[in-house]
């Protein structure tokens, strides 16, 4: 992954996305298919935006037991896509789980999906951490401490806010991939994220790669939203 701006793919059809993605039909973009587009679409989706040579996000956040996940895991690796999550909070020995199942569902010759894991959502505040989830620590070192344990799992990489990349870079390492969504121009609305932040932050606190939805999906011009939004993500000029 080089510093990738991964559009979130929050459609609830196939027909819905092929008409977003009609203006992009040069580029080569790297998308997020979540749970409303997968869940209704199904494999059809995922080959889709392969045969438009799109790299694949596929972000389902599998939280269960470990055999569950493992085997989940297993049927995801078969499907080709570079990436895939889980929820830290099922604990180690569930993303340990989830690493040796995309080891074995990866065909020989194949690279294995890198595998994520999300910390807190980019929608849980500090006071949501204290009184919904009872975590008395502060947001930082929940996440830190998540991020240590995905790393220590085997995983590739967390799910976090642009504010918590430092701390996880220094904790788990400059090649530990810091994915980030919650991404806003300025002047955009926040919708329901919490812990939000601009592309050049993004940038300057060190993402690996961020995640944009509605920024991007729901703007007048799409392509014009992606073109600004990649410029600041990069730091220099992109001519189209
Ligand atoms: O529209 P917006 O830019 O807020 O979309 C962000 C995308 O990133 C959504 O698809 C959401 O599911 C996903 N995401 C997130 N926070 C996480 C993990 C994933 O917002 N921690």
């Amino acid at each position: 992954m080089k510093q990738p701006l991964i559009i979130a793919l929050d459609f609830s059809s196939i027909n819905d996305v092929q008409q977003f993605l009609m203006p992009f039909q040069q580029e080569s973009l790297f998308v997020k298919v979540g749970m409303e587009l997968f869940y209704k679409e199904g494999l059809s989706i995922i080959s889709a935006l392969k045969e438009q040579n799109h790299q694949i996000f596929l972000d389902l956040k599998l939280h269960d037991i470990p055999n569950t996940v493992k085997q989940g895991m297993k049927s995801l690796a078969s499907l080709e896509v570079d990436l895939v999550n889980v929820h830290a909070a099922g604990g180690m020995n569930m993303m340990q789980a989830a690493v040796e199942g995309l080891d074995l569902g990866t065909a020989a010759g194949k690279k294995r999906p890198d595998c994520i894991a999300v910390t807190q959502l980019t929608s849980t505040s500090d006071e949501m951490l204290k009184e919904q989830q009872l975590i008395t620590h502060s947001m930082q070192e929940v996440v830190t401490h998540y991020a240590a344990l995905a790393k220590k799992s085997g995983l590739d990489g967390v799910v976090c806010s642009t504010h918590e990349v430092p701390s996880i870079r220094k904790a788990a390492g400059e090649d530990f991939l810091t994915v980030t969504p919650g991404i806003r121009m300025g002047t955009d609305s926040v919708d329901d994220q919490v812990r939000v932040a601009t592309p050049q932050l993004a940038r300057e606190y060190g993402s690996s790669a961020i995640v944009v939805g509605r920024s991007i999906t729901k703007a007048k011009d799409p392509l014009k939203a992606y073109y600004e939004m990649l410029q600041q993500w990069k730091g220099e000029r992109i001519t189209r």
